[in-house]
């Protein structure tokens, strides 16, 4: 997605929330980079803030009612949807964000956000129960699969006394990932594409072949990307983790979908990270009906799932390509064999087994690469992650 520049014109989305307040900060401190500000609020939003705060701000006329004759008359909101370069909702309430999923428009920020063609982003702020809520996920990854970006929230202490993810990030930090070109950072400006989590693959309508990663490895390198700089897309398996801030994401359920999402995205990919665990083999035949337990045997036929990471590999004037591997035993030399076998750049292997590697919070990393290797030693992923990146940048660059 195309981020903010000095001179674009920038229209803040104000729903109703506690956070209302950061987007003050947030205004003034897009008008200090160049960029042109108007605001738009949400009825509920002008009980936490008063227009005026934004309009000292801003200078600009703070806008709430959908038909109002005085500003209807100077800039339609038609014409304000045409206006916008980038489109920002901060804070996003949950019950905003519903109505944003579901195409509602009986407001002016909520028409807007239908009327606009420019790109989409929120800042969700909400208490940590509404955030995880079935419902509040199923909209978030509809708003995703559209395009629209999704910064934070961000986990700690909330207003309403609870602790967990659902606080609006600081107004600095929303700054900065949607600046563009983004000057710092390793990989300013690269495009990556990151697999994380495990494949699900059918065997009837009910059950499944699948493996323990939770995708926090994967996430954490997404993370540590876009951290970079990195315009990151990442294709996740079914996890139960958030959408790192500033990251677009594509959720999928088995190997050939992973594929079909990799594929649909790679020419444009400047880095590959193949952090998923990939399914080896999928059931050749699901059964469109549950299985019965007829007999005390049963047998399974599987084939072959395509090898993501290889096939990448293989691409003409494809992209720089990190795997992974996984390994129970002999970890550097299965993993130099993987390096080679597969074709790519970087492995990056760890072992697994019981309280290794899958779904735990550490992770210690051998880092391989044609003439060179690194050791990472055990700590949380986010911080394996970022140290990673430091040898993928070396290696990226020569
Ligand atoms: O998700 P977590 O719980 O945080 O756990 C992290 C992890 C252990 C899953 C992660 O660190 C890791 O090792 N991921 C790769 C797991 C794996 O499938 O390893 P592998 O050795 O079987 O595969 C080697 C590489 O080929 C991997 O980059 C894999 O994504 C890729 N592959 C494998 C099979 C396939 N059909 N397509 C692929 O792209």
């Amino acid at each position: 997605m195309r981020g903010i520049e000095a001179g674009n014109n920038l229209l803040l989305g104000v729903t109703g929330g506690i956070a209302a307040y950061k987007s003050i900060e947030l205004a003034r401190l897009f008008r200090r980079k160049g960029v042109e500000v108007r605001v738009v609020m949400t009825e509920a939003a002008t009980r936490f803030v008063g227009p005026m705060s934004f309009q000292a701000v801003t200078g600009e006329a703070v806008r709430v009612r959908l038909f109002d004759e005085a500003h209807e008359a100077a800039m339609g909101h038609i014409e304000l949807a045409r206006w916008a370069d980038h489109l920002l909702v901060a804070p996003a309430s949950a019950d905003f964000l519903a109505r944003m999923a579901h195409g509602f428009g009986d407001d002016l920020l909520s028409t807007l956000c239908l009327a606009t063609s420019a790109p989409v982003s929120v800042a969700p702020a909400m208490n940590v129960n509404m955030w995880e809520h079935p419902a509040t996920r199923a909209n978030m990854s509809l708003l995703a699969d559209r395009g629209v970006r999704v910064l934070g929230p961000a986990s700690g202490d909330l207003a309403c006394g609870d602790t967990g993810a659902g606080r609006m990030l600081e107004a600095a930090e929303i700054v900065s990932l949607l600046m563009y070109p983004r000057k710092t950072g390793l990989f300013a400006g690269e495009k990556v594409i990151v697999t994380a989590g495990p494949t699900r693959e059918a065997v009837d309508p009910v059950r499944f072949i699948s493996n323990r990663s939770s995708g926090k490895m994967g996430f954490a390198l997404a993370e540590a990307f876009a951290e970079q700089g990195a315009e990151v897309l990442l294709v996740s398996g079914p996890v139960n983790l958030d959408t790192p801030a500033g990251v677009r994401r594509l959720d999928v359920q088995s190997a050939l979908e992973m594929h079909r999402a990799v594929f649909d995205n790679i020419r444009n990919a400047d880095i590959f990270a193949g952090c998923a665990a990939v399914a080896d083999y999928r059931p050749e035949n699901p059964s469109d009906r549950k299985l019965k337990k007829n007999d005390d045997q049963m047998a399974l036929s599987l084939v072959k799932n395509p090898d993501i990471l290889a096939e990448v590999a293989a691409l003409e004037n494809g992209p720089f390509t990190l795997g992974f591997a996984a390994e129970t035993q002999e970890l550097a030399e299965n993993a130099r064999g993987k390096l080679a076998a597969k074709g790519v750049d970087m492995i990056a292997a760890n072992l697994v087994g019981e309280n290794l590697g899958f779904d735990t919070e550490q992770n210690a990393l051998l880092v391989l690469w044609s003439d060179g290797e690194q050791r990472l030693p055990k700590q949380p992923k986010k911080g394996l992650a970022r140290a990673l990146l430091e040898i993928v940048a070396e290696q990226y660059q020569t």
